[in-house]
């Protein structure tokens, strides 16, 4: 998997890896209608992704949370680790990628540095890092933290963990570096990366702050957004820090997607209706309590703005939809490209198995027709 990274002028899929028996939309018959997650559901899953055409499964990870009514009902549980998972799933494809979520915080730079290089060694230039600082204090106190950092602090220690697990990567000399937030003397033993200059790193902060850190460190930013306009506000968020840095054009935007697909006129839109229709409130408030803080607070605005707070969140109605039949989806994902910086398009689909995931294979096909995608199999750069 060689460099460069990808061609701007075609489209990049990552399958949003399931962790859970849901992902989002956290309804309860998606939950017992997803096979159970194991060892042999997640091979065929990434088997079928590999043969549907996708570039890359992305694998989002966290440590801890409220969540004990969403992991009692499957929604975003089990969540194995990923770069754990990823070596499994590396063991059983061929060209597919694998973005794995690993944490600044809480961890050494040396730690993900040998990670990182054993992982894109063993694969053969297929790994990616999704670096991600956490999200609250649960995690914190799992490492013996009171709480976790403050929000743009944070985002300074990944800069500094970023630059001390890269320079950890190349150098050959041993370093001897005394940071802000971490030393570390001496050199990384063989193997080192296949990916040069560094696999490929992908951040999803929106605030300021993350995509400053984004301009600065990584090669995709992942963007939510419900409408195209809102996505491609946060594209020229992005052009504008990576002019601050000097790297115009350097990041591409991933918009994070809700995507179904069914052949039949209006099928899409009617299952959406019908998951969202058994959407558990319950796992819906501690899951955005871990999103947005104290499940209390969440349940206090729930409790003030009624349930269809929560049922927005727990649908995901601020997330950009892709539903239709084969050749509507590729449409609107040509309408996309055209309208918007959008490098990599994140699939997450609310119903996941194998047929569902080998079915998008029909949309790949009208893009190549339409010239925004190419085959991984057949190109030298996978990103
Ligand atoms: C699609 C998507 C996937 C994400 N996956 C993870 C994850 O797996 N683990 C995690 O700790 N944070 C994850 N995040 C959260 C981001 O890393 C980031 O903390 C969040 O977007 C808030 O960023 P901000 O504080 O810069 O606004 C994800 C965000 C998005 C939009």
């Amino acid at each position: 998997m060689a460099k460069p990274r990808s061609n701007p002028d075609l489209l990049s899929f990552s399958y949003f890896f399931p962790t859970g028996q849901t992902d989002h939309i956290w309804s309860d018959e998606a939950a017992r209608s997803t096979p159970t997650l194991g060892r042999k559901v997640f091979l065929d899953m990434a088997r079928a992704a590999e043969d549907a055409g996708f570039d890359s499964l992305f694998i989002a990870d966290t440590w801890s949370g409220h969540q004990r009514v969403a992991e009692r009902h499957g929604h975003q549980s089990p969540k194995y680790q990923a770069p754990l998972l990823a070596m499994g799933l590396f063991a059983v494809t061929e060209h597919i990628g694998v973005i794995t979520t690993i944490h600044t915080s809480h961890h050494k730079p040396a730690h993900v540095a040998r990670m990182g290089a054993t992982l894109d060694a063993f694969s053969e230039g297929r790994w990616g890092w999704n670096v991600v600082t956490g999200f609250g204090d649960a995690e914190a106190r799992l490492f013996g933290e009171d709480a976790i950092g403050a929000h743009d602090e944070r985002y300074a220690v990944a800069n500094e963990f970023v630059d001390l697990v890269k320079s950890l990567w190349v150098e050959e000399e041993p370093l001897d570096v005394e940071g802000r937030y971490f030393t570390v003397r001496g050199r990384l033993k063989a193997p080192r990366p296949v990916q040069k200059p560094h696999p490929l790193l992908v951040s999803a902060g929106a605030s300021p702050a993350g995509i400053a850190f984004a301009a600065r460190n990584c090669d995709q930013l992942v963007v939510a957004g419900n409408t195209g306009e809102k996505i491609q506000a946060a594209g020229e968020r992005l052009e504008t820090a990576l002019a601050a840095e000097g790297r115009v054009g350097e990041v591409g935007t991933a918009p994070f997607t809700i995507t179904i697909v069914r052949e039949g006129d209006g099928e899409a839109e009617e299952e959406y209706e019908r998951l969202a229709g058994s959407l558990n409130l319950e796992a819906t408030t501690e899951l955005a309590a871990d999103i947005l803080g104290g499940v209390e607070s969440i349940r206090s605005i729930i409790a003030e703005q009624g349930p269809e707070a929560a049922r927005a969140w727990g649908s995901g109605r601020g997330i950009l939809k892709l539903m239709g039949t084969s050749e509507q989806v590729a449409e609107q994902l040509i309408r996309l490209k055209a309208e918007t910086t959008t490098s990599n398009v994140l699939v997450n689909f609310p119903l996941w198995n194998p047929d569902e995931v080998r079915g998008f294979g029909k949309v790949l096909d009208h893009l190549r027709e339409a010239g925004v995608w190419t085959p991984p199999s057949t190109r030298d750069f996978s990103w």
